[in-house]
């Protein structure tokens, strides 16, 4: 008989940046369902990969003058170390700049447009040309682009668009019918009616204002819109549009797409849309979980506030780092991170409650059988609770991970840790070890702890593997199937336990809080230091391309304010022989009479302007944090008309 399959993808992330927990907190989230999947006798395909094209990589790539492959390469790199050290256990890596990809892709697109779907025409927005970029007019910062704060242009471009208003309908009536498709139930609510019911724009699906992309085969100026590239991955990873398409016949559609709640739209509307124009199936569910938030706020770079897992993983462990992302953030909802209640939690609930009785029980059956589990032949009525939570606990952590409710999943789990260790408290094995006649029920006791725990580390499995496989050593436990967890009796009396080994060490809070504040502390100067450094770099240009400026040092002459122009100053200037007027935007941070008698540097060949009605021969060089400080450049008192290059 063919096994039952399972297929779930994480999102394809941006390698712009090293990732971030919040990133991390998705990819731990789909690794804890394969994991459980597979345990529970699922052939599984878990896919993860990143997003590798578009302008902003391309940007990244030029300030660093290095080619855009060559940037995404390093970050790939780390990323995938990244999972490893968070244990990730994906089937398969995908990166949209591989060939397979990239010629399914390219079908695709093609396909769309011979069958109509896909049609030539112009796109007309707000550009704004420093930043290659269009911009809606609610996207707009006071008028202006919010990327840089420059003025924008209205412009045309010529642009391939998707009819997705062809397919709304025929998306509206399959979400309403499929209860489950959109996950949670609040998501579709908002996806139905601030998107799909007040009507779909097509989409434009083509850029030719860069050029790091997938080339259209038909009309090479053009590259695919990366979002239409990017989705696709979760079906060319299968083998889509190539040749051997055998994985994607056994797994396709997806059971679950697993992404955060800003990129939602892209997966219940736009992916569904293109698969529908395909002729594809549906995925089976697109599950919107929320953000992890730092301080009450959005994670960001710039504002240093990243918390970066491969510190805490070095800090704390693997473990540690799964159990807060899998427990602590309602799955489906925001969640916060705070070192206070992570190494709080990392106390309590598993140096306390799991370490604890790891350390007992194996000290405990050391101690009083030198290491030799017993058998259980003293039962009494007290084992029966632990026995029934013992038992009904993995049907229960199933219908959890079903609902994919994955906090739940590990509190069924620690309800029998905690019974467990309740169940130590109330047979009080030390009381027992005094009485000779007391001693098979000691083992008794032992045993029923070591198959307690025997549950736990099987369940445990999917979530905290690394500290299953330790717990499984001390036990030394020859069965570990889910199956296996049908009845209470999987441990072998006579099998000798492992070495005691702490799993995990009781954290100072107080010191550690301390030394996670002094690395965040470095971490937001560097940010600081970072945000001023890191504007854009514009595209190369040659040196006959700058001999083309021809910079002058002038004297000002006089100065004045232009009337009804509050940031304008009109400037006389001395040449060396020639006088000017210069209209500068700098009356902000300098008062006329400040500037009389100073040395500085013209753009002496600008082409003259009337700004405000007044003629502007030149523009005066002038560096500014483009926040609240300017400063006209010094060139020294040279004589004027030197020239500067
Ligand atoms: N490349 C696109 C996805 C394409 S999928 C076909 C993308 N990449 S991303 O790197 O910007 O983000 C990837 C995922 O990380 C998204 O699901 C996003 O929601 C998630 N997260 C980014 N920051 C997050 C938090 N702070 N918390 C939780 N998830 C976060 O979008």
């Amino acid at each position: 008989m063919n096994k039952k399959t399972y297929y779930i993808t994480t999102p394809i992330y941006y390698p712009s940046a090293n990732l971030h927990i919040g990133n991390t907190y998705t990819t731990v989230a789909a690794d804890a369902i394969a994991r459980f999947k597979r345990l529970t006798g699922y052939e599984t395909f878990f896919l993860t990969g990143t997003d590798e094209h578009g302008q902003k990589i391309q940007r990244l790539a030029e300030g660093k003058g290095i080619t855009p492959i060559e940037y995404v390469d390093e970050i790939v790199a780390g990323i995938k170390e990244l999972w490893k050290m968070m244990n990730v256990s994906y089937d398969k890596f995908i990166r949209t700049t591989e060939d397979y990809h990239i010629e399914a892709v390219q079908k695709i697109f093609k396909q769309l447009y011979d069958q109509g779907d896909i049609y030539k025409s112009e796109y007309e927005g707000l550009y704004c040309t420093p930043c290659e970029s269009f911009w809606t007019e609610t996207q707009l910062v006071d008028g202006k682009c919010p990327d840089c704060g420059r003025p924008v242009e209205k412009t045309k471009e010529e642009a391939y668009f998707f009819k997705m208003s062809k397919y709304a309908d025929s998306l509206i009536e399959y979400i309403e019918n499929h209860p489950e498709f959109i996950q949670p139930e609040s998501r579709k609510n908002e996806m139905l009616n601030n998107f799909l019911r007040p009507g779909l724009q097509d989409l434009c699906v083509s850029r030719t204002s860069f050029n790091w992309g997938i080339p259209v085969t038909f009309d090479e100026k053009h590259v695919i819109y990366v979002w239409i590239d990017a989705l696709a991955n979760y079906a060319t990873a299968l083998g889509f549009q190539n040749s051997n398409d055998e994985l994607y016949k056994k797994f396709w559609p997806a059971n679950v797409h697993l992404v955060g709640k800003d990129i939602l739209r892209f997966h219940t509307i736009y992916w569904p849309i293109m698969l529908m124009a395909l002729g594809q199936p549906l995925p089976k569910q697109v599950f919107g979980h929320g953000w992890l938030l730092v301080d009450g706020g959005k994670m960001s770079k710039s504002k240093g506030n990243v918390v970066d897992p491969v510190t805490l993983v070095k800090h704390f462990g693997t473990d540690a780092v799964r159990y807060y992302l899998l427990h602590e953030i309602p799955f489906g909802q925001d969640g916060l991170y705070t070192s206070e209640i992570f190494i709080k939690k990392t106390n309590s609930d598993l140096a306390n409650d799991l370490g604890n009785l790891v350390n007992r029980t194996i000290a405990m059956v050391h101690k009083y059988f030198d290491g030799i589990i017993q058998a259980p032949n003293a039962k009494e009525a007290i084992d029966e609770e632990l026995i029934k939570v013992a038992l009904e606990a993995p049907t229960k952590v199933e219908g959890r991970m079903d609902a994919l409710k994955l906090p739940e999943a590990l509190d069924e789990i620690w309800a029998v840790v905690r019974r467990s260790n309740k169940y130590i408290d109330e047979t009080m094995p030390w009381v027992l070890a005094k009485a000779e006649d007391k001693k098979e029920r000691l083992g008794t006791v032992l045993y029923n702890l070591i198959e307690s725990l025997r549950i736990i580390s099987v369940m445990l499995s999917a979530f905290l593997p690394e500290t299953s496989e330790k717990i499984n050593r001390q036990l030394n436990a020859s069965k570990t199937t889910w199956d296996s967890l049908v009845s209470f009796d999987g441990t072998e009396a006579g099998t000798k336990v492992g070495e005691g080994e702490v799993i995990f060490p009781r954290i100072d809070v107080e010191k550690k809080l301390e030394e996670l504040a002094k690395l965040q502390e470095n971490q937001k100067k560097e940010a600081a230091v970072k945000n001023t450094e890191m504007k854009p770099i514009k595209s190369e240009i040659t040196i006959e391309d700058f001999e083309k400026i021809d910079l002058r040092v002038v004297k000002v002459l006089a100065c004045e304010p232009v009337k009804k122009a509050d940031k304008l100053l009109k400037l006389k200037v001395d040449l060396g022989g020639e006088e000017r007027q210069v209209i500068s935007g700098i009356a902000k941070y300098y008062k006329p009479e400040e500037l009389v008698g100073k040395y500085v540097v013209l753009v002496a060949n600008l082409k003259p302007v009337k700004l405000k009605g007044e003629l502007s021969q030149g523009m005066i060089l002038a560096a500014s944090d483009d926040k609240d400080k300017l400063f006209a450049v010094n060139p020294g008192e040279l004589s004027t008309g030197s020239i500067v290059k």
